[in-house]
């Protein structure tokens, strides 16, 4: 099947204290925003992406989708909040019939074999996310009383996230209705009454969030 990706790259990159979205910066011979396009721009399945930006970028990413000659790549300015960025991504998908799977311009390194597990799964159960076991044993401390959750029942979310666009796009209609904000899009989803199903992930599908993923990320291209 065949899909579309909404890409959000709107944000500041304020934890990686770089001066400039972090969306720019170099990860090997290429800018981080280059190798996310370049999972979806040499996809055959994807038909479309919808690139989410802030105003101030817009100009530097027009000028890399031209030096790169991507196709199928739309810009569209982003708002104050993550969720807010995806919702404007979701008003210029053009095809509504086609899956639409949400992910973020940090996630440089998913994989084309994944992205299709999870096309599959949305086709499947309308809508499923990436994620990975928890490999840490994560603690709760909650009114002073501290308990250890069963790792077994835990994954560590990751984009892609996809669904069916009319889902999606009512999901996020009705939060904005009521001033809801989750981190991230299978919350929505699942908030209004929606099984979100898993695929199992990669652990590499790392987000570029602070100088050390950057370090980390730098040496995972040189390999
Ligand atoms: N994002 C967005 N619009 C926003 C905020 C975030 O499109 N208003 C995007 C980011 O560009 C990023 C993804 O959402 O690709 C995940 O967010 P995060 O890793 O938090 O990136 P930033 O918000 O840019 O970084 P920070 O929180 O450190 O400022
Ligand atoms: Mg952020």
């Amino acid at each position: 099947t065949n899909y579309t990706v909404v890409i959000v790259a709107a944000g500041q990159g304020k934890r990686m204290n770089a001066g400039r979205n972090k969306q720019f910066l170099m990860i090997g011979e290429h800018p981080l925003i280059v190798h996310t396009l370049k999972a979806f721009t040499e996809d055959k399945k994807c038909r479309e992406i919808i690139l989410v930006t802030n105003e101030a970028d817009e100009k530097d990413m027009e000028e890399l989708i031209m030096r790169y000659h991507f196709r199928k790549v739309r810009v569209v300015y982003g708002g104050k909040e993550r969720q807010d960025s995806v919702y404007q991504g979701l008003l210029a998908v053009s095809d509504p019939s086609c899956p639409v799977l949400i992910h973020d311009g940090a996630r440089p390194f998913v994989k084309r074999k994944n992205v299709h597990e999870l096309v599959e799964k949305i086709e499947e159960s309308g809508a499923a996310l990436l994620a990975v076991p928890v490999t840490d044993t994560v603690k709760q401390m909650k009114d002073g009383k501290l308990e250890t959750l069963n790792r077994d029942y835990l994954w560590a979310a990751q984009t892609p996230q996809g669904f069916s666009y009319d889902m999606i796009r009512q999901a996020h209609e009705k939060a904005r209705e009521n001033g809801f904000y989750a981190t991230d899009d299978a919350a929505l989803a699942e908030s209004f009454g929606h099984n979100v199903s898993i695929v199992h992930g990669n652990y590499d599908n790392i987000k570029i969030t602070t100088p050390e993923d950057l370090q980390k990320a730098s040496a995972y291209v040189k390999k």
